[in-house]
């Protein structure tokens, strides 16, 4: 069975415009059960309008969505009681962390303290227990927050962007703690992201949107496949060099004293490269090359596909 299953799915928000704003049109999503899977894409792409739509908090405008085989619209109460959802933080501001749990508990009838602690110790809040909402660091807040999502032991659960804002720290401990659940329990997370880096370590599958429409979806190794080149030769050029002589026959930028060159094989075109940035009368200081990654795709697709 899918976790999740949206077909032909529009979203047209009501707005000044006469015909409203179409934040989605035609998403169709197939999630497998026990799925990591990372919804990526541009501020406004359509990835909030999305993932609400998945969790029943939003009624689209046209299409169907399904969750663990039932009617997202028409089984609501059933769905939401083997979902949750963490969308930006909202947790009452007066609560101490235990507390808040507990009461997030009993929404769910769930008085077993076990539960609490289990989310308290895997979030690593146990030393907050008795701090209040609103003196938590950033890091704190988004744990408690993503703690909570997962009070009701859901099957399927949904993050938006569990990691904006936070420092590198805090957000690599989320994605271990996210990891780590994943894991443990046999549950479906689909959450959202900026962060290249982050999907490419947190999911098994990645769809891209742009527009309102997923443009590309797969593995990370799978979208990679979508551009011509495979790796990036990175030029330092030693400083007040005048690039405007400079041609090469691949891709290419130059970003302040730096080129990088986009081909199929680093050690196939290495020397040609180096060559023609001699040949343009420039000296190089210093040369690495790399694999490309998911944001090379990402921005790529979000350049050529509509
Ligand atoms: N309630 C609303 N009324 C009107 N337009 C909306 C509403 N909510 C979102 N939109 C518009 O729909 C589009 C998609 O918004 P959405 O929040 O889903 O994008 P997003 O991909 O999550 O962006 P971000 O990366 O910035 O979070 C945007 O252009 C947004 O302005
Ligand atoms: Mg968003």
């Amino acid at each position: 069975m899918l976790a999740v299953e949206c077909r032909d799915v529009w979203m047209i928000y009501k707005n000044f415009m006469e015909k409203g704003f179409v934040a989605l049109s035609g998403v169709d999503v197939e999630i497998e059960e026990g799925e990591l899977y990372g919804i990526l894409g541009p501020n406004g792409a359509g990835k909030t309008t999305l993932i609400s739509i998945m969790s029943t908090i939003l009624v689209p405008t046209k299409g169907d969505v399904k969750v663990l085989g039932m009617d997202a619209f028409n089984e609501t109460k059933k769905v939401r009681e083997r979902i949750n959802i963490a969308s930006g933080i909202r947790l009452p501001w007066g609560m101490r962390v235990y507390e808040c749990l507990k009461f997030y508990a009993l929404c769910y009838g769930i008085s077993d303290r076990r539960v609490i602690e289990k989310l308290l110790q895997d979030f690593e809040l146990e030393k907050y227990r008795n701090v209040r909402f609103d003196e938590l660091s950033a890091g704190n807040k988004q744990k408690l927050n993503l703690a909570r999502a997962f009070i009701n032991n859901p099957e399927v659960v949904f993050l938006d962007e569990p990691t904006a804002n936070l420092d590198p720290d805090v957000a690599k401990r989320i994605r271990e703690i996210i990891l780590n659940i994943k894991k443990e329990k046999d549950v479906t997370i689909v959450l959202t992201t900026h962060n290249m880096k982050e999907a490419e370590m947190l999911c098994d599958r990645i769809a891209f949107m742009k527009n309102g429409k997923i443009v590309a979806e797969g593995s990370a190794e799978f979208l990679k496949r979508f551009v011509k080149s495979k790796e990036k030769i990175f030029v330092t050029l030693k400083n007040n060099n005048d690039k405007k002589a400079l041609k090469l026959s691949h891709p290419y930028e130059i970003k302040d004293n730096k080129v990088v060159v986009y081909v199929e094989s680093a050690e196939k075109s290495l020397a040609e490269v180096l060559f023609s940035i001699k040949s343009a009368g420039l000296e190089i200081e210093s040369v690495k090359t790399e694999e490309i990654t998911l944001e090379d795709v990402f921005v790529e697709l979000a350049k050529s596909r509509q």
